[in-house]
């Protein structure tokens, strides 16, 4: 049994708004903005590329139709905890059960009709997988997903589910990226990458803009970091509003390619990760690393148990499920609480695909 996407939910939170603290430095650069509807090249992985704030506000307004608005939930005895204010952007509620499906609706819904007809592709086994397939639905066009043989057997239901064409591969990078382009040779279809994808990277940058835009200016952000798609969206949202925010990355020990890329100052792609948060197992992107450099992210590490005990604290006081690839934010703030004591906190949970039968604390 899994825990999916809050699908009924209706969350409106729209009440709060009205900060304009727009940095312009922030505002007109970068290609999203000059056109609603890009060219396909344009969503592919541009290194040289950037994303900006004009885009990511160009994304809120292009989702807005087909993804949910999250709640931001308050918790007094979690903030006692933290000794901090915390306020949750609570992920898990959106379509499809997290934030990926910000990132893949901005790309599908980005791409012309000519292209669009053609459909989609994708290698993942989790959460993007899932997401990319309900954007796709969302639009009427095809979805191919790319998910190696052993895959978490829940997700991948999910992404049928959702009306996407499963394609298994060899559980190896090779196998995978050669599955993929041979899906986008054959069929034409777009590739939208989990986290390199301008698009998926603006249309992530939402939930910051979102939280911000109904907390108002707040002193510190922090979400988890896999590919980096989300931190690098929300650092430039986040920035662009409350230009003396504090960005931080919440990463497991366990795969800490982000935290040693930063303290080596170079990006780190041989580690082989070992952590019960499965959406955190990917090294970080060259692009988003770049972000991660732009805004002066900092990672904080967290050790798997720490993730758990935070996830059942959330469990416990938020009254939410949320997976541990979320919780490690918590983790985190919790293991440093020297960087946020007395600070009134943005964090993101990310999503809350759990498998039910496995919960990390039941043995
Ligand atoms: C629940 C959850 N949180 C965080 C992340 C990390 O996102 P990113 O790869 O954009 O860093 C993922 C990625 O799959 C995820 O599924």
């Amino acid at each position: 049994m899994t825990a999916t996407a809050g699908e009924n939910l209706r969350a409106d939170f729209s009440a709060v708004d009205g900060y304009n603290g727009v940095n312009p430095a922030f505002v007109n650069r970068g290609w999203l903005r000059q056109s609603p509807f890009r060219p396909p090249d344009c969503l592919k992985p541009m290194s040289n590329a950037t994303v900006t704030f004009a885009d990511i506000e160009a994304a809120a307004a292009r989702i807005a139709p087909h993804a949910h608005g999250t709640p931001l939930l308050r918790s007094a005895s979690l903030d006692a905890i933290a000794g901090c204010r915390l306020l949750f952007k609570c992920e898990n509620f959106q379509r499809a059960g997290a934030f990926k499906f910000r990132g893949a609706c901005n790309a599908v819904w980005s791409l012309s009709d000519a292209v669009a007809v053609r459909g989609v592709v994708t290698h993942s086994s989790g959460n993007h997988g899932a997401a990319l397939a309900l954007a796709a639905k969302t639009r009427g066009i095809p979805a191919h997903v790319v998910v190696p043989e052993g895959a978490v057997a829940t997700k991948v239901a999910a992404i049928r589910a959702y009306g996407a064409t499963v394609h298994t591969c060899a559980p190896t990078l090779a196998a995978r990226d050669a599955m993929a382009s041979g899906i986008e040779r054959a069929t034409g279809a777009t590739m939208v990458h989990p986290f390199t994808n301008m698009a998926v990277i603006a249309g992530q940058g939402t939930a910051a803009l979102e939280l911000i835009r109904k907390a108002g200016a707040i002193d510190s952000l922090i979400a988890p970091v896999g590919g980096g798609g989300l931190i690098g969206g929300s650092a430039i949202a986040a920035k662009a509003l409350v230009p003396r925010i504090r960005i931080f990355a919440a990463e497991p020990e366990g795969a800490a390619d982000a935290s040693e890329s930063l303290r080596r100052g170079e990006r780190v792609t041989d580690l082989v990760p070992d952590t019960l948060c499965d959406g955190l197992r990917a090294a970080i992107g060259a692009i988003n690393f770049d972000l991660l450099r732009e805004h002066a992210v900092q990672a904080l590490l967290a050790s798997d148990a720490e993730t758990v005990a935070a996830m059942r604290l959330l469990w416990e006081r938020l009254k939410i499920v949320v997976e541990p690839s979320s919780a490690v934010a918590l983790a985190a703030i919790v293991r440093h609480r020297e960087h946020f004591a007395g600070r009134r906190v943005g964090v993101i949970l990310t999503g809350g695909n759990v498998d039910l039968d496995h919960l990390p604390w039941s043995g």
